[in-house]
């Protein structure tokens, strides 16, 4: 029930009355070309697949905090004073259930609206209790997941990560290594839940939530919404790529005044995203196959707590590239962006996408979904793609697939007939 969340949620109730338009989301606004260029078919995207209508969405949360929506929206300062009259009755309506919290894994975080039980199995089946009276409650027919909480300490998977069954007895003797974004996880999945995990901790990208996700048949997608610096340095690095342009260093800073930038000011929380920030240009770049261009160059990213902007970021890129003969060259960025402006689309189209991907028979891991992630999951043994522009390539030939259309290639055969 955080900037992310609350600004998603109010964001729907705002664009179902009319208020505002679903600005950044490729299942509300996107289209979808069909067949050969001369054809001229490029359907609406959700005209195309049958989405959820966002009509027929219904919304809860959980937190530690007891804010109703419309005290969490105020208190995430992101929406202006009208939107947020605007959607008042709709957010006080919608009512955290209590957390599964450890402030072992959120170290900046104190809050006493949480779940107290026995072990961390017991936490798991509160979970799923809350799911089921939702569901019941609200006669929805599904659910999806996606975490929207705050970014929990760096733990790289061990010993009780590897198998379904390790992980279930770890629950059940409550193991320090299980984070209680993973029981959420693990409660989701339980229950037949599809879920996205919007943040870089592990929370569900380890073997045995992949192993469950698959004995449930339900589709997951992580990690880390791709939103602001990390989506602009894939949107560039490729084009430096393509043209074989050499790289000598990347420096990136930001300065952020939310409530996530002052968790993230913890060096712990820090190093979570740092790992994901960081493995975006050595993907892309392929320094192995290009080591004089790519072989050398210095990564660094960098995020400031700095109150005054709340949750208006500013994100510094210093490039310097080379070009023929070696000559140096520059380029800076200066992005004043919206985190959570930039976020909520996002999380709209997950929502939609992972319920579609569930009717569709789909489980597992959903590497299409890769163009909404930082640091994409991917199925065993392969390497992530981080090219935004192959990412929505991907996407857009999936939902080609599923409704049995041809697979655009681009490689204009069409000449050749
Ligand atoms: N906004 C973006 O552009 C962006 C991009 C990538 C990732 N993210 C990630 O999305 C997440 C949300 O960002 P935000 O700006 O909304 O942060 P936020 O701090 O405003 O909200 C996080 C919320 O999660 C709650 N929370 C923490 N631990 C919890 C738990 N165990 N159970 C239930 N609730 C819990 C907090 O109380 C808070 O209300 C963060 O992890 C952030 O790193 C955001």
């Amino acid at each position: 029930m955080g900037a992310v969340a609350t600004t998603f949620m109010a964001g729907v109730d705002l664009i179902r009355r009319g208020v505002a338009q679903p600005v950044g989301s490729l299942t509300q606004l996107g289209t979808i070309r069909l067949g050969k260029r001369t054809d001229n078919r490029s359907p609406a995207l959700r005209d195309f697949v049958p989405l959820a209508d966002i009509e027929h969405l219904d919304f809860a949360a959980w937190d530690l905090f007891p804010d109703d929506g419309y005290t969490a929206a105020r208190k995430a300062g992101v929406l202006s004073a009208e939107h947020l009259e605007a959607s008042r009755e709709f957010l006080a309506a919608i009512k955290p259930f209590p957390a599964v919290f450890d402030p072992g894994y959120v170290k900046r975080l104190q809050g006493d609206h949480v779940k107290r039980a026995g072990s961390k199995m017991d936490l798991a089946l509160a979970l799923m209790d809350d799911i089921q009276r939702f569901k019941r409650e609200r006669a929805l027919d599904r659910c999806v997941a996606v975490w929207c909480g705050s970014t929990e300490t760096f733990r790289p998977p061990g010993a009780v990560h590897a198998s379904l069954q390790a992980f279930e007895e770890g629950l059940r003797r409550s193991d320090d290594d299980i984070a209680p974004s993973a029981i959420y996880a693990y409660a989701c999945l339980r229950s037949g839940v599809p879920y996205a995990n919007g943040a870089p901790n592990l929370s569900l990208d380890f073997p045995a939530m992949v192993e469950l996700a698959r004995r449930e048949g339900v589709p997951i997608a992580g990690k880390d919404f791709k939103t602001g610096q990390t989506w602009m340095k894939t949107i560039l690095a490729p084009g430096l790529k393509a043209r074989l342009l050499g790289l000598d260093g990347w420096y990136s800073t930001n300065i952020l005044g939310n409530r996530d930038g002052e968790v993230l000011d913890d060096p712990e929380a820090f190093k979570s995203k740092e790992v994901s920030k960081l493995g975006v240009l050595e993907h892309i770049l392929q320094p192995h196959l290009h080591p004089t261009l790519y072989g050398r160059y210095h990564h660094v990213v960098r995020i400031n707590y700095y109150p005054p902007r709340g949750d208006n970021k500013e994100g510094w890129d210093n490039i310097d590239l080379f070009g023929w003969l070696g000559y140096p060259m520059q380029i800076k960025i200066d992005f004043l962006c919206r985190d959570s402006i930039l976020a909520a689309p996002i999380v709209l189209d997950l929502c939609l996408f992972l319920d579609l991907a569930a009717r569709a028979g789909m489980s597992g891991v959903q590497e299409w979904l890769s163009f909404y992630f930082k640091s994409p999951m991917t199925a065993p043994g392969l390497y992530p793609e981080h090219d935004l522009f192959i990412q929505l390539m991907k996407l857009k030939n999936t939902l080609r697939w599923m409704r049995g259309e041809d697979l655009i290639t681009h490689l204009g055969l069409e000449y050749y007939d």
